[in-house]
């Protein structure tokens, strides 16, 4: 089966609303004829509905950082699934190492965001992946084991195929140290081998992105790794010309 490439760019907490609108209006035009490629990205909540709005009609997937897992309730500062279905917002980005290491995100709320995203119509990118002490303690297959197996555990095995997992190894998140490829074809094809465990027919249709660094430089060996079905881009997304160079490598690979 042949899986479409999803760049996606990570903002992360960067930008107001005019820088929001004046990178995607720059990056669109550029990108509007590669067919074989699909573009997102993860907006900060202040950003969302301005970025929906101004590039309602193209073919752009706008996503949320993050989402509770209630619908409702007394969760003072959270955000909900269908808060964010009422912006119009095409998905939404979970269990960023971000949210995990510094605010508490657990497996166990994941177990929960997840089914409640795609229940409410939400496309989910889910994130896994090891710290440097893992992988150099040689806990890398394990640690990913858990977080796939128990973040999944709820969702029904025939929606499986939907879910866009992004390895993105901890150690080369913002370091500018990147997997070689044969760490990172190792660690994605784990991946799907653990949806595999599950369905091996939903695992050929599930999305794995590699994330940590990846550069224009560094994209097209990445995206073209057997198991690579794209990036979860943070720093190089900020910036028009490299996030266009990165997108044109997904189109190519
Ligand atoms: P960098 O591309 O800046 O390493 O960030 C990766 C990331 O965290 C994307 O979610």
């Amino acid at each position: 089966m042949s899986r479409t490439p999803l760049i996606a760019g990570n903002w992360k907490m960067h930008g107001t609303i005019e820088e929001a609108e004046e990178r995607v209006a720059a990056v669109l035009p550029r990108i509007a004829t590669l067919e074989s490629v699909e573009h997102g990205v993860c907006v900060p909540f202040t950003a969302l509905q301005a970025v929906v709005d101004s590039t309602r009609g193209s073919a752009l997937k706008v996503f949320a950082q993050n989402m509770h897992y209630a619908p409702d309730g007394a969760f003072t500062g959270e955000i909900s699934a269908p808060m964010l279905t009422e912006l119009d917002v095409h998905g939404v980005l979970l269990g960023h190492s971000e949210r995990r290491t510094l605010f508490g995100e657990t497996d166990k709320a994941l177990q929960l965001k997840v089914p409640a995203a795609l229940d409410a119509g939400l496309e989910v990118i889910l994130c896994v992946g090891e710290t440097e002490d893992e992988r150099e303690n040689g806990d890398t297959e394990r640690r990913l084991r858990h977080q796939v197996q128990e973040d999944l555990e709820k969702v029904p095995t025939e929606r499986l195929g939907e879910i866009t997992i992004a390895y993105e190894p901890i150690w080369a998140i913002g370091t500018g140290k990147v997997a070689t490829a044969e760490q990172a074809q190792d660690a994605l094809a784990f991946v799907r081998a653990l949806v595999a465990d599950r369905s091996k027919e939903q695992a050929e249709r599930t999305r794995i992105l590699y994330g940590g660094s990846m550069k224009p430089d560094n994209a097209a060996e990445l995206l073209a790794l057997p198991d690579c079905d794209g990036g979860l881009i943070g720093g190089a997304s900020l910036d028009v010309e490299q996030i266009v160079a990165i997108i044109e490598a997904a189109a190519r690979s």
